[in-house]
C-alpha cells in the first residue's frame, strides 16, 4: 500500500531566498534525528545556516553522540540541577548567547519553556511536534493519534509560545495512518517527514522575519 505524504506549504528550500547564514542553537532531549537532519540539510547546501551549539538536558541522550559525530559543540544543562524552569532557561539563554546563536531550534526538547527564553529570542524560537497541531498536543502525540482512530496524522513546525505545542504554524506534513500501525512504525514515518519540514520551517521563519 502506498503511503503518500503531503507537505504544506508545498515549497522546497531551493525556492526560498536565503540571503543570510542563520546561526542556530539546537535544544534536544532525545535521539537527535532532527538535529542530524538539519545538519545534513546544511551540509548539502540546502539550508543556509550554522549550528553553533547543541544544548541537551538528559545525560544519556543519544543526541550527544550524534553531535559529537557531526562535530557540533554539545553542552549538557540538566534540568534537575535548576530550582525552576526559569532558572534553567536563564542558563540556556546564556549558553546560546555565548555560542553566538540567534535562532533557537527545539528539536525534541521535552521541557516547557518560559518567557525567559522566549523573550530573549523574539519570534526566533521554533518547535517541532509529531502531530498535525492543534490536534494531539503534549507528550505521546503519536499514541494519542492512534488511540483517537484518526486516519491521517503528521507533524508541525511552529513558533514556540508560552503554551505547550501552540503558536503560529510554519509548515506541516500529513502522514496516513496504515492498518496495523504501531506507535513505533507510525512515529518512524512521521519522523521522515519531520526531517523534511524542519529545515523548511527554519528557512520560512527567516524569510518571514525579513518580510516584516
Ligand atoms: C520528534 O518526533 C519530535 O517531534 C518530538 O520528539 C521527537 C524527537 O526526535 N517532540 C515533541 O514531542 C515535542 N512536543 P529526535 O530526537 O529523533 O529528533
Amino acid at each position: 500500500m502506498s503511503a503518500a505524504s503531503l507537505i504544506s506549504p508545498p515549497l522546497t528550500l531551493a525556492e526560498i531566498p536565503q540571503p543570510q547564514i542563520l546561526s542556530l542553537g539546537v535544544l534536544a532531549s532525545g535521539s537527535g534525528s532532527n538535529l542530524e537532519a538539519i545538519a545534513q540539510s546544511i551540509r548539502g547546501g540546502a539550508l543556509k545556516a550554522r549550528i553553533q551549539v547543541l544544548i541537551y538536558n538528559q545525560p544519556g541522550a543519544g543526541v550527544k553522540d550524534r553531535a559529537e559525530r557531526l562535530g557540533i559543540p554539545a553542552v549538557l544543562l540538566n534540568h534537575r540541577d535548576y530550582a525552576s524552569r526559569a532558572d534553567l532557561d536563564r542558563a540556556i539563554v546564556e549558553t546560546l548567547k555565548q555560542a553566538g546563536a540567534d535562532w533557537v531550534i527545539m528539536a525534541g526538547w521535552m521541557r516547557i519553556v518560559t518567557p525567559v527564553l522566549l523573550d530573549a529570542f523574539p519570534r526566533r524560537v521554533l518547535n517541532i511536534h509529531p502531530s498535525l497541531l492543534p490536534s494531539f498536543r503534549g507528550v505521546g502525540a503519536v499514541e494519542q493519534a492512534l488511540s483517537a482512530g484518526v486516519k491521517v496524522t503528521g507533524c508541525t513546525v511552529h513558533y514556540a509560545v508560552p503554551d505547550v505545542d501552540s503558536g503560529p504554524i510554519l509548515a506541516q506534513a500529513a502522514v496516513p495512518i496504515l492498518p496495523g500501525d504501531t506507535p513505533e512504525s507510525l512515529h518512524a514515518r512521521v519522523q521522515v517527514q519531520e526531517h523534511q519540514i524542519f529545515p523548511l520551517g527554519i528557512a520560512l521563519a527567516a524569510q518571514r522575519e525579513r518580510d516584516i
